[in-house]
């Protein structure tokens, strides 16, 4: 934990985190919290810490998965791991991260990805990112039954597009584009939209003029509420943070001290010590001496 913060207890138990909630916290002006997840322990640290919202976000694809950009990662291994997520979860709501390649081609492609999340993985929404026709797909799935997360300002799917994993909208002109596909998505029936590495100073403005709930990630205080990646947040990745990026703890530091504790244990024979064996009972010893004498 960084110095100055203060963790508090969650509480102990808990309804199950509906949309309405979320448009009630929003109405009650309570920060929405949500965070990443991708496998069973990631999901039941979020569960116990208390969060409102778990994103099986496709920047697992790096965290998680090793590659270079959320760009690769496919359908099939986005819902391994959100199925393995929804394992370790019984409040938070569970939203699952459409991949790239998932969504784009048609309607019918959206709705059929997003029905997979909901089955396969038993996600209880979907999050796809950019406005545009993505705003198109984003109201068919509202249509087939499915709840909607919309995503603007840096949408890293298509981080080459936008020059770069670089922050948006910090010019007039490229505000009101992110405005616009904010308003879209919202129109689309979105139930929630994420802000990306945006200015405040835009957030500031546009956000009063939304009314589904706003999540931050960089995109400063006056959202409806904030989202970190689980790794970053732990420090568990190795890879570049962002600017946005607190550290809330130092965990691949521990795993690293951990495992190197254990390795050297076993070089040096210190471990296992007699607490971590089992025996048997010393007649029984005798018997196995005196039949392995016979073989
Ligand atoms: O994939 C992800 O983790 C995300 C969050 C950054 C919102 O989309």
């Amino acid at each position: 934990m960084s110095a100055g913060t203060q963790a508090t207890a969650p509480p102990a138990k808990r309804p199950a985190v509906t949309l309405s909630k979320l448009a009630e916290k929003k109405a009650l002006g309570e920060p929405i919290v949500m965070v990443t997840a991708y496998d069973y322990p990631s999901a039941q640290v979020a569960e116990a810490a208390g969060v409102d919202v778990v994103l099986v976000g496709d920047s697992g694809a790096m965290t998680v998965l090793g590659y270079p950009s959320t760009v690769p990662v496919s359908l099939d291994e986005m819902l391994m791991l959100a199925a393995a997520a929804r394992r370790g979860l019984t409040t938070p709501l569970l939203v699952g991260d459409m991949p790239f390649g998932s969504y784009e081609v048609s309607d019918e492609q959206a709705v059929r990805s997003a029905q997979r999340f909901v089955k396969e993985a038993g996600c209880d929404a979907v999050k796809l990112e950019r406005g545009g026709s993505s705003a198109d797909r984003a109201r068919a799935i509202v249509a087939s039954g499915i709840p909607v997360m919309g995503h603007v300002g840096l949408t890293p799917q298509t981080a080459t597009a936008l020059g770069g994993y670089r922050s948006q909208g910090r010019t007039a002109d490229r505000a009101l584009e992110v405005t616009r596909d904010a308003i879209g998505l919202e129109d689309a029936g979105c139930f929630a939209l994420v802000f990306e590495a945006v200015p405040s100073d835009l957030t500031e403005l546009v956000v009063p003029r939304l009314e589904v709930p706003v999540i931050g990630i960089g995109a400063g205080p006056a959202t409806d509420g904030q989202v970190l990646v689980f790794h970053d947040l732990l420090g568990i990745y190795d890879g570049h943070a962002a600017r946005f990026v607190k550290r809330y703890g130092e965990v691949r530091k521990a795993m690293v001290d951990g495992v190197t504790a254990f390795a050297a244990d076993v070089r040096e024979r210190r471990y296992p010590e007699p607490e971590h064996s089992y025996t048997m009972a010393p007649d029984e010893v005798a018997r196995l001496r005196g039949l392995l004498e016979e073989i």
